[in-house]
């Protein structure tokens, strides 16, 4: 017999399954959404609000480093994060070459943000959204999905290389939906039923290089033109890389000299592969130890594989940046800026005040502001949940970073990135 947990776990899935498959069946599709080439030839409506995000001047970091610190704020895209650009390609690219159909059903494993651009675009384009997230991710994702009209499925968090992982899942998702879609294909006398039975598409965030184009042809040239071609350099954090992977690579085209890095949260293995060339310590090893909320409270950064997106990236360089750095600096943000900023977004202005270190004072650094504060209430900031890892902030200042010290106390000696990464000994920058 099976045991108590797995037969609840196969009830769960076949219910998720049959959740999904009833909506594609019984979900009239959207005869009067807007078509693919309508929403693209027009450039109106959601689609077109997507990007060109202002470039903010972080003023109390420029301030304290004496460098001009620029947060691109991809948090005002409709969507709410840097992933409405991602969306947007993935679907556009998937229609274009017709591996997704209009009124087709997008799949995606994703623990928030993507999956949240995919079910706030996917209607413009006719189609659909199935989600599948593991169910550590913050609740409130997963509300706001489920009011987007996305289906979704909360599963246990597993090691990618096990079948039942949710980036897994998502993809038998989609091929789900094709088989479903070639059934009715062959039974169907009625070919206008076939309206609503258009097959899926596994958008494939980590993988598909849509990701990386959006940002390579996006981002990048935005960054570039908002800081009229003068820039030293570009730092972010790494999820599926697509972000630090096509910016970087768009930037170091148009100037050779800019500088960039990632910065890595605790428990992921990108520090070292970028550093070492090595992906992994023994027990970082896939499958033997988990990303989880015990290595980082950040969300949706962080890996222990190489993406494809990822391997795009032209960096220079990695810091570390540990999960009190980035609560300290969420913080300082809101109480220095006004900004009210999510985990990922203050891991990398947690980076772009470690480059501006490793630099010295007068160098152009820009960063990106993935997502707002709102999205992380349950957690990075939630007093109570910071409490339980011991994670509550005290700072007044930007003595977590050892700002004074390294800044203020020398600065003569600021002025070369190898005097500069003696003092940083512990974020191990290879430049
Ligand atoms: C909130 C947030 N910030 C940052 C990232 C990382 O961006 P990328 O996937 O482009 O590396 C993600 C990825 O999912 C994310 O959800």
């Amino acid at each position: 017999m099976a045991p108590a947990a797995s037969t609840a776990g196969a009830a769960v899935t076949a219910l998720s399954v049959m959740a999904l498959l009833s909506y594609l069946l019984l979900t009239k599709s959207r005869s009067r959404s807007p078509s693919y080439s309508s929403v693209k030839k027009n450039g109106s409506g959601v689609i077109a609000a997507i990007g060109n995000t202002p470039l903010i001047r972080i003023n109390s970091l420029s301030q304290a480093t004496g460098c001009e610190i620029l947060g691109k704020a991809e948090f005002l895209n409709p969507g709410g994060s840097v992933k409405d650009r991602v969306a947007v390609k993935i679907i556009e690219e998937a229609l274009e070459s017709g591996a997704l159909s209009p009124g087709g059903v997008v799949t995606e494993g994703s623990a928030g943000s993507t999956a949240i651009s995919l079910a706030t675009v996917t209607p413009a384009y006719g189609c659909k959204c199935h989600v599948v997230i593991p169910d550590d991710a913050a609740i409130e994702k997963s509300q706001i999905l489920e009011a987007l009209g996305a289906t979704v499925e909360r599963v246990r968090p597993v090691s990618i290389t096990h079948k039942e992982h949710y980036v897994n899942i998502a993809r038998r998702r989609a091929l789900e939906a094709d088989e479903l879609a070639s059934e009715h294909q062959k039974t169907s006398q009625d070919r206008d039923s076939l309206a609503y039975c258009k097959g899926g598409f596994f958008a494939d965030q980590f993988e598909n290089l849509a990701n990386y184009r959006a940002h390579y042809e996006g981002t990048g040239p935005e960054i570039w033109e908002e800081v009229g071609g003068k820039l030293d350099a570009f730092v972010a954090a790494a999820g599926t890389g697509g972000t630090v992977a096509g910016v970087s690579r768009f930037l170091k085209e148009k100037d050779s000299s800019i500088k960039c890095f990632l910065i890595d949260p605790p428990g992921s293995g990108l520090f070292n592969k970028v550093t070492r060339g090595v992906m992994y310590t023994r027990e970082e090893a896939e499958g033997r130890r988990l990303k989880n909320p015990f290595d980082t409270i950040t969300e949706g950064i962080g890996i222990n594989r190489l993406t494809e997106n990822f391997k795009m990236a032209a960096l220079d360089g990695a810091f570390r940046g540990s999960d009190i750095e980035a609560v300290e600096m969420s913080r300082y943000l809101l109480k220095n800026d006004g900004l009210f900023i999510g985990s990922s977004s203050a891991m990398n202005c947690v980076g772009a005040v470690k480059v501006a270190q490793a630099m010295g004072p007068g160098h152009t650094i820009v960063t990106i502001l993935c997502d707002s504060g709102m999205r992380h209430l349950s957690k990075f900031h939630n007093a109570q949940y910071l409490a339980q890892y011991g994670l509550t902030p005290s700072a007044t200042g930007l003595e977590f970073l050892g700002l004074d010290a390294v800044m203020n106390a020398d600065k003569k000696v600021m002025n070369g990135i190898h005097s500069a990464e003696e003092k940083l000994e512990e974020n191990k920058c290879i430049m």
